[in-house]
């Protein structure tokens, strides 16, 4: 058998040349990394982060999940607003055995979701870290992350060398909106999180492969990123839970303060199709209540997030106290990163009676070593850490914990 010349030569010359003649030659300059591949995302953009640290691909990623922990909820969607209102009068009340009333036992669910997200690696650096996986609380939508020039998780990360994910929660901006009593649900959403992670490892999103996924939160998003480090200790390598206590005592007041609406009436050109059981909090007064601290924010910054505020379901609301609590069984590095004055998780002060981002610790993290536990306080903030003034360097805080902790 003939070899062609060129074949023979090749073949040849990786047998027969010494190492120092591949050292001795011209390395051809490596490209120049581009935006992140489109790649697992449908109708893909490509775009740059708030603050230009990393470049992004945002589309529609196809999720299967599946639970037998949703609850079967005893409640019809809302007739109106009075409606709505007298629920959570009643549910707050006194005495109330509503929510015991309304939880008829565990159901299954299943589906493929169309989920919103966006991948962001690092502007220049084509080998990341790792990725963090982050999850938008109750209130708004993957925006959250990348908020705006100087108010960006994401570009933090970037610039400490970490890819991010991101995305709208089921339910939420430009992620399907199945019914939002019985399917819209926390355990679902636990589910949605866990196959994202481990999508993320084996590289279904721009072809590439995380080692390392760090799930990171905020409110509801912390809580279902504890969840998982609850239920399934092997998936996330750290998480960085923002937003976040083990004291719930306040959640009643807090959503009372947000005056929860119909989302359809409150936003009509937003949200013209959704049925009365999506929720926004009324107004830019109880956006301020439930999320800011003054002065710690440009008031540009609540206009932006009262304009853009995203919807939180019936069926999430009734279904959130029963996910997350002790993780035994997670040793990996954990970090609490709260604004000083947040209100739903602190009532409005973190440091009493006693310091509520540390007690986690001992609460859910009873087996993880001193030192791979950190709890971090933002000054002049509140439950919307990502709009205050002190949140990059809160951000900056996290990032310097993992790396430190060798991610
Ligand atoms: C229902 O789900 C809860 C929460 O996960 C669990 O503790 C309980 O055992 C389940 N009950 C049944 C009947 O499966
Ligand atoms: C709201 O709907 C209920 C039926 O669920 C009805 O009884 C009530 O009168 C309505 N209230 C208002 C203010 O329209
Ligand atoms: C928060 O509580 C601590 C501990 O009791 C107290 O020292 C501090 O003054 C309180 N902060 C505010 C803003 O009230």
């Amino acid at each position: 058998m003939i070899l062609p010349s060129s074949l023979a030569l090749l073949a040849g010359s990786a047998v027969a040349q010494p190492a120092s003649y591949a050292a001795r030659q011209p390395q051809p300059e490596p490209p120049p990394p581009g935006p992140p591949s489109t790649k697992g995302f449908q109708k893909a953009t490509v775009h740059p982060s708030t603050g230009g640290h990393a470049s992004c691909v945002s589309g529609i990623v196809p999720v299967a999940a599946s639970t037998n922990k949703n609850i079967k909820l005893d409640i019809q969607v809302p007739a109106n607003q009075s409606d709505v209102t007298e629920f959570f009068l009643e549910s707050f009340s006194a005495g109330s055995d509503l929510a015991e009333r309304i939880a008829l036992g565990n159901a299954s669910v299943a589906g493929k979701y169309d989920i919103y997200a966006t991948l962001c690696t690092p502007m220049n650096n084509p080998k990341p870290k790792g990725i963090q996986l982050l999850t938008h609380g109750v209130g708004f939508d993957h925006t959250y992350w990348d908020f705006d020039l100087g108010y960006s998780y994401v570009d933090v990360a970037a610039e400490h060398g970490y890819a991010s994910f991101f995305y709208d929660r089921l339910g939420v901006g430009s992620s399907d909106k199945p019914d939002p009593i019985q399917v819209i649900q926390a355990p679902l959403e636990v589910e949605i999180a866990r196959t994202l992670a481990t999508s993320l490892r084996k590289g279904t999103f721009s072809g590439q492969k995380f080692g390392k996924v760090v799930g990171v939160g905020h409110s509801f998003g912390s809580i279902i990123t504890q969840a998982i480090t609850q239920l399934y200790p092997e998936i996330l390598d750290a998480a960085v839970l923002t937003g976040f206590s083990s004291d719930l005592s306040n959640q009643p007041t807090f959503l009372q303060a947000l005056n929860l609406a119909i989302a359809r009436e409150n936003q009509p050109t937003r949200f013209p199709s959704l049925n009365n059981a999506f929720l926004v909090s009324s107004t830019i007064i109880s956006n301020q209540i439930g999320f800011f601290k003054a002065n710690g924010f440009d008031p540009a910054l609540l206009r932006k997030a009262e304009d853009t505020k995203g919807t939180v379901t019936i069926g999430e609301l009734n279904s959130l106290s029963g996910v997350g609590g002790p993780a035994d069984r997670f040793t990996k590095p954990v970090i609490v990163v709260d604004g000083d004055a947040d209100y739903p998780f602190c009532t409005g002060n973190c440091s009493f009676p006693t310091n509520l981002a540390e007690a986690v610790h001992g609460k859910y993290y009873p087996n993880l070593a001193d030192g791979d536990f950190d709890a971090y306080l933002a000054p002049l903030a509140g439950h919307g850490l990502n709009f205050h003034y002190s949140a990059a360097a809160a951000f900056e805080h996290a990032q310097k914990f993992l790396a430190e902790h060798g991610l």
